[in-house]
This record gives structure tokens, sequence and C-alpha cells, in this order.
């Protein structure tokens, strides 16, 4: 079948079962989460709370097929250029290879041997800032790491440094990415640049915001008195454009190259991952992307019906498309996971925000939704109301560890009980007469009133991921899971997940305006934005 009648298929589908409740499909199915889980090494995808039945996986498979998705799962591992429109491939799965791994072959060059050298380089770099071996100019021991970037330049490492803080080694990794000051400011005045060194992390060594804090950086290095010879044992850059780092004034020695072939948002594997080697150390980070590449495996090698990002896709794609749905929402019931909707955020809406196919036509259908999050269980106190009862579709990803290295009273029990209840409740809802049998008490006409306000509709959907502790890993596991659900939706959407010209436009815009600011000659703005600007010259002068 072609994808359009695959597609059409699944409408009719959908019209079918929609009306089919979960809490009647659990009562019929004793077995419907044995059918409905998969297990990989630590992790347990339990997918059995949605609004699906055998049909709709096999409907959602054939959709998958339709669409070319096997095919294009082996042209990403072959590294094929699959970014048209930049012409690139998008290799980030090479990244965690090992270094034994068979030639993939860029541009005529087999990448293994270069992308290693460089992991290692930067390994080695993150080691010897630890074991106090590399010290700053004055001779004094680093206590501070300092990484200034922004996108998919910060929000890997930084989510993934707080991520893994239980493993963390002797020096404090802090993250400056917003050309707001007050984010350098207060990040810096409670260092000491005689034992701090910086990594000045941007692939094109060219976005402004990264630029900006990185000469307000080497400033308040040098007002501090510090000898100009000690930037270079105080500053290390990661970027594609290595020159470019260089005239910055960057040792060759502290350049850790990445490559053109992975994405920002897909690049904490590589040596963009440096503050979070430093956080953790090399034998996590290695485990971290062993933990990337078993899932890899079994994305490449594992059928598609039980193929766990596969599986996450398909379910997206059928409340996004057939559905309506608007949003999706991940929940890690985990402090330390606190950023993982951020990195998500971008991951997920700057691949799949999209309205021209690969081949620009505009699509036919819609494309990413809108992706947010906050912790468990601090959710549940914020908007987690409108999951419940409100009107819209959101389904829910669950993010849970299951154990804990802290022994703080029975908060870590207690926190994975509010995990499974709040799926169980989506899930089930509550029916008019639950809610009247709960009232019984009150009086009939004060159980009337009241009783529609305590009913749930349920038939909520959830994906639940419980994984055995929050190791590397584990962490580096479920990253690479939504990488390639992320991948695996922008196929089926015909769209290219890996360019990102829609953050372009903008800068352009702000580039223009910036000197305007402080300008006094006439706006051609439109009245709007001429207003903005005038009010932003009048509070100068005030
Ligand atoms: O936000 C646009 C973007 O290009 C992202 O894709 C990227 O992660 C970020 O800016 C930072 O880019 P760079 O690493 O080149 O500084």
């Amino acid at each position: 079948m072609t994808f359009s009648e695959m597609w059409q298929q699944l409408a009719e589908h959908q019209k079918a079962t929609a009306a089919i409740h979960m809490r009647d499909q659990f009562a019929e199915d004793v077995d419907r989460f044995d059918n409905m889980h998969e297990t990989l090494h630590g992790l347990l995808f339990d997918y059995s709370k949605n609004r699906i039945n055998e049909e709709t996986i096999v409907l959602l498979c054939q959709l998958a097929e339709a669409a070319k998705l096997p095919e294009a799962m082996e042209a990403m591992r072959r590294g094929d250029k699959i970014n048209t429109s930049e012409q690139r491939a998008a290799l980030h799965t090479a990244l965690r290879s090992s270094e034994n791994a068979a030639p993939i072959m860029v541009d005529g060059e087999n990448i293994i041997p270069k992308l290693h050298r460089e992991l290692n380089r930067a390994l080695a770099f993150a080691e010897r800032i630890i074991s106090g071996d590399r010290t700053g100019i004055t001779g004094q021991r680093i206590t501070d790491f300092v990484h200034i970037g922004i996108g998919g330049s910060d929000l890997g490492p930084q989510m993934c440094a707080q991520s893994l803080y239980d493993y963390r080694k002797n020096v404090r990794v802090h993250f400056i990415s917003n050309s707001d000051d007050a984010d350098i400011a207060q990040k810096l005045e409670k260092l000491n640049p005689e034992t701090t060194v910086f990594s000045i992390a941007s692939k094109s060594f060219a976005t402004p915001e990264t630029l900006l804090n990185a000469h307000a950086a080497r400033n308040w290095y040098k007002a501090a008195g510090l000898p100009e010879s000690g930037i270079a044992r105080h500053f290390s850059a990661i970027s594609s454009d290595v020159a470019a780092a260089e005239n910055f004034g960057i040792p060759a020695e502290c350049v850790f190259a990445m490559f053109d072939w992975v994405g920002g948002r897909y690049s904490v594997w590589s040596t963009i991952g440096l503050p979070l080697m430093v956080a953790v150390g090399e034998t996590r980070f290695r485990e971290f992307l062993s933990g990337a590449h078993a899932m890899d495996e079994h994305f490449f090698n594992t059928p598609l019906r039980r193929n766990i990002p596969v599986l996450m896709a398909l379910l997206h794609i059928w409340y996004n498309n057939f559905y309506g749905s608007e949003g999706h929402t991940t929940v890690p019931y985990s402090h330390n996971m606190r950023r993982f909707t951020s990195w998500l955020n971008q991951l997920d809406m700057e691949s799949c925000g999209k309205s021209r196919t690969v081949d620009g036509e505009r699509v036919s259908h819609k494309t990413g939704g809108i992706v947010f999050g906050e912790e468990g269980v601090n959710c549940q106190h914020a908007y987690f109301q409108l999951l419940h009862q409100g009107t819209r579709l959101i389904p829910v990803d669950f993010i849970v560890p299951m154990t804990t290295p802290h022994q703080v009273g029975r908060q870590h029990r207690f926190t994975v009980a509010n995990a499974f209840a709040q799926a169980e409740a989506l899930m089930k809802g509550k029916t008019l007469e639950e809610a009247r049998a709960e009232l019984a008490d009150l009086p009939k006409a004060g159980r009337e009133s009241l009783a529609p306000h305590k009913e749930f509709p349920g038939n909520r959907p959830s994906n639940s991921f419980l994984i055995d502790r929050l190791t590397p890993f584990n962490l580096g596991m479920l990253m690479a899971a939504y990488e390639h659900r992320t991948f695996a939706e922008g196929v089926i959407w015909g769209i290219n997940p890996f360019d990102q010209w829609g953050v372009e436009y903008g800068k352009v815009l702000a580039k223009k305006i910036e000197p305007e600011l402080n300008q006094a000659h006439g706006l051609t703005h439109d009245s709007s934005t001429n207003g903005l600007i005038r009010f932003y010259r009048k509070c100068q002068q005030d």
C-alpha cells in the first residue's frame, strides 16, 4: 500500500476505535501489559496505556514501511547525506561507536579514527583538570569549569551534567548561554579566575550570544590582572571551525574539533560533551556513550513492531495526526533530570518544526508537536489539572528511576508511587457514578452538584520509561531513544529533521536592529517594531 493509502486507513481505524476506553481494554485483556512493553538492559518501556490495539500498531508499522523508514535508517547508519538541505550526513550514532567499528565513509574518508582521536584528546584534557595535573597560570588547582555555548552546544551537556550529579568529580561545572548579562554576571561573581577554566563551545564559532559571552569571560580574566599568556591555560574551545577558535586566542592543543556531520542538537556525544567529561570523568562518559550505542544497536537491528524508538515515534504520530493532539509532555520523576525537557524541546521542536517536505513541497499534514514538561512531582501541582480534566488530549511520557543513591526518608518511594498513580488516573479516569459514590455522605443536592466536578474522563494516554537507576549508561540509552524517535517522526512526516533554517531569520533582523537601538536616525520597520525601539531609546535617557 502507498503512504497515502495507509494514512487513510489509519484515519478510518481511528474513527472506528476512538470510542473504546482503555479501562475496558485492560479489563478485557489481562495480558495487555505483557504484550505492550519492551525491555532493553536497565530500561522498561511500557506503552500499554495508549489508545491502541494490536491492529493500530500493525497499521502504524505499515505506515512507517510505506514512508520507507527502514531504508532511511540504513541510509543514516551508512552516512548518506540525509540532511539534504545542508548536504550533510547525520552521524551522531558514529560518535558512540567503538574505535574498532566498521569504517563509515564521509566524502571518501573513514571518520572513525578521526572522531576517536578528538574524543580521546578531550577526555585526556578533562582528566588532567580533574586530577589537578593541569593547573591555572598561577599554579593553582582548577576548581571550576565554565562552559559557554547555546542551543545544542549547551542544552545536552548541561542537562547531562545535572542528571549525573551523583557521579560528580571534584571540579564544579557551570554553564553560561544567555546573552542577558545576568547569566554571566551571576556565574562569574562567585568564581576565581586563577582556578577557572572556560570552554567556548560553538560548532560554527559564529553564534553571537556565545561570542559575546566568550569576550566577556576573557575580559573578566584580564581584569583580574592575570597575564595574557595565561589565556592558553584558562580557555579551551570546541568547534568545527578550529581556525576561528585559534584566532580567538586559544592554542591549538586546547581546541577540540567537532565535525559538520553532527548536528548541534545531536552533539553531546562529541567533544561538545567536554563539560560532562570534566564533571564525571572518562569512565562515566564512556559508559554514557555505551548506553547510547546500545540503543543504536537496538534501533538499527530490531523489527519495527518491537523497536522502542520507532514505537515512540508512531505513538507520537498517532495522537498528533489522527487525534489532533497539539502537545506532548515529558516528565522525569527525578530532580536531577529536571532539564531533560529543555534538551528535548530543542531536539524535537527544532528538528520537526517544519512545514516543507524534504523536496520543498508544503506538507499535507501536521508535523512537530509542542513538547513541554517539568520534573515530577512538581508538574502535578502545576499543569496536570489540564491533562486530567481539560479539553485537550496531551499524551505523557513518564520517566522514572526505580532506585536512588540517597536514602532520605521515604521520598523516593513516594515519588515513584505518584508517577504510577498519575499514569493510572489518566488512563482509568473516574466515572460520574464513581464520583457520586465517593460523595455518598453528602446530601443529594450537594452530591449532584459536586459529582460532575469530580468526574475524570480518563482514556488519556501515557508511556512509562522505567530505568533501574539513573546511571550514565541508562541516561545515554534514553536520550538516544528520543533522538531516534525524532528521526523516525521526521522520516514519516517527510521532513528533514537535521536542518533549522527557521532560526536564521530572527538572527538576521537582530543584527540590523541592534545598532539602531542607539542611533538617532529614522526607523523603517513596521509601527510596532519602531515603537518598541523608541521605547528602548527613551529608557536609556531616563
Ligand atoms: O538555534 C540555532 C542553532 O543553530 C542550533 O541549532 C545550535 O545548536 C545553536 O544555534 C548553536 O550553534 P553553534 O554551536 O554553532 O554556536
